[in-house]
């Protein structure tokens, strides 16, 4: 048994997305989370910035003696993970090769698409992991950058989300896709809005629930699952407002979120 928390992070409101999963799956862990609010999003950013700023927030998430991290951010999984386990020396788990499995199980017809930030489809992560598993597997990937400060404004299903979401993905649902990866954590918040254009025969996968299957399996493996309250405490860099009032909307529960200064 292991007590300490879990810590999971984010560049803004995405990751709650992960949080969500996590509590279903694994109600009596406490939680510590970080959105990176001043510095959203991390999509248009260069790899380098990203794994600094993810170096300086899992810095942060050790000194509140986590026992595990979760990246729930797609932009750090697909662009800065390699680095990162080199220098953490804590479970680090991230959250592409769950979208990975999760849609090799929905596929059907094999013709697949991703969406994610612009870093997340450069990185080509996604392609790369499916071409291993199977290399017949036609996969189509379109980068949707506006869909995150939608989520963060809470825009997730208005006039302006759907006409967004209708421009980006024309393309890929002309492409016969059966199953689509939501590649960024922010796009859940979107899903009705997504699913509303790319119609009910595609199935859409959010890769946070295998990725908290797969938590609960290696803590459960490595004899570390917690016996808590499932508290959870939430720190971003800016706006602590705003960010409560998505967390409380997103997680339905009472939220207050503490800001840090991590350049300090
Ligand atoms: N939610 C994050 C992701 O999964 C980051 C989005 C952003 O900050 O651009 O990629």
């Amino acid at each position: 048994m292991d007590n300490r928390p879990i810590g999971i992070f984010d560049s803004g409101v995405g990751g709650l997305t992960v949080v969500k999963q996590i509590i279903k799956a694994l109600p009596n862990e406490d939680i510590i989370y970080f959105g990176d609010t001043a510095r959203v999003p991390y999509g248009s950013k260069t790899k380098e910035t990203v794994t600094n700023f993810s170096a300086q927030i899992i810095r942060f998430l050790l000194s509140k003696n986590v026992k595990t991290i979760i990246i729930a951010c797609n932009t750090v999984s697909s662009n800065s993970y390699d680095e990162l386990i080199k220098m953490f020396d804590l479970p680090i788990i991230e959250v592409v090769t769950p979208g990975v499995e999760a849609c090799l199980n929905a596929t059907k017809n094999k013709i697949v698409g991703i969406i994610g930030t612009e870093a997340t489809v450069k990185s080509g992560a996604y392609e790369k992991k499916i071409r291993q598993k199977d290399n017949n597997i036609k996969v189509y990937s379109k980068a949707c950058p506006l869909f995150v400060p939608l989520a963060e404004e809470g825009w997730t299903d208005n006039d302006i989300s759907r006409q967004t979401a209708e421009i980006y993905l024309r393309d890929l649902t002309e492409k016969n896709i059966d199953s689509i990866i939501l590649g960024c954590t922010h796009y859940p918040l979107l899903k009705k809005c997504i699913g509303k254009v790319v119609g009910e025969a595609v199935t859409i996968i959010d890769p946070a629930k295998t990725a908290a299957k797969k938590t609960k399996n290696y803590l459960d493996k490595h004899g570390m699952l917690g016996k808590n309250n499932g508290n959870l405490s939430f720190y971003v860099s800016d706006n602590t407002e705003k960010f409560s009032f998505i967390c409380n909307t997103v997680l339905k529960k009472t939220c207050t979120a503490e800001k840090v200064d991590l350049e300090k």
